[in-house]
């Protein structure tokens, strides 16, 4: 098992987020649908889909490309009685195997950044019903000027990394109206995601301190979790809360 997966293994979420802000970001589209067929993209271990299924009145097909977080989200499915509501499958974000107009809503937390914000914009629109809703959360600066440590850290990680009014007018370009935009509170980074791994980068510091390759993830990891508890004020995750309008 790679370092990679072992660390996130069984933690709760595989990227910041919490179930309230996806409820203030479902109460908030919620008027534009009924029974809506959702389509949740990079499900990961399922914390949003649970949730949103137990907000909606319509169907959830959730999807992922890694099988251990799908196989324990469908656990979680049948735990929570859910079989007639939601559905989980393999699908690559990248090519995925569904219709034109299938859905009502897409809905994706924290994994637009793999297929890049503005070419997810634009490659999954055709999946949604005219005046479909996609609803997705990315990484954005929060404030201008930010120091040179997120900055370079983020431009050498992920350089697709843009303003809330960057993002905004990314969207209105391909065809979008904003509905509204929510940054996720500093809790949602650390409650079910940095907290739980930041723990297990300590003891696992202890585990491999003969395996240098292993012991330098390790590191990363800690200076990812470092920086944001520095400079958690200029960057967040932000939603998007996006009409399909052409
Ligand atoms: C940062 S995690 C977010 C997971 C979940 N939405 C959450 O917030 O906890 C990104 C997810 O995207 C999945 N993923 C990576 N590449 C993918 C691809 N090409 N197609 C579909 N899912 C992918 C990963 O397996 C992972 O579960």
């Amino acid at each position: 098992m790679s370092i990679f997966y072992e660390l996130h293994k069984d933690i709760p979420r595989e990227g910041p987020g919490n179930n309230e802000t996806t409820r203030n970001a479902y109460q908030l589209i919620e008027k534009f649908v009924s029974k809506p067929s959702i389509l949740d993209i990079g499900c990961g271990p399922g914390m949003q889909t649970i949730e949103l299924a137990s907000l909606t009145d319509g169907t959830i097909l959730a999807t992922d490309i890694n099988d251990n977080f799908l196989d324990v989200l469908r656990e979680k499915v049948r735990e929570f009685g859910l079989l007639d509501k939601v559905n989980v499958e393999k699908a690559n974000m990248k090519d995925l195997p569904y219709s034109e107009g299938q859905f009502d809503v897409i809905w994706s937390e924290g994994a637009i950044f793999i297929i890049g914000f503005e070419k997810g914009l634009m490659e999954w629109k055709k999946y949604l019903k005219e005046n479909g809703i996609l609803v997705v959360s990315e990484l954005s600066w929060l404030k201008e000027n930010a120091p040179k440590k997120p900055l370079e850290f983020w431009q050498n990680a992920y350089p697709g990394v843009d303003s809330i009014e960057g993002n905004r007018k990314k969207a209105e370009s391909l065809g979008y109206e904003v509905i509204n935009t929510l940054v996720l509170p500093e809790s949602g980074w650390w409650d079910h995601y940095y907290t739980p791994l930041e723990e297990r980068v300590s003891l696992y510091q202890e585990k491999y301190q003969h395996d240098q390759e292993a012991l330098k993830t390790l590191a990363e990891f800690q200076t990812e979790i470092d920086l944001y508890r520095n400079y958690a004020e200029y960057y967040g995750y932000v939603f998007y809360l996006l009409n399909k309008n052409s």
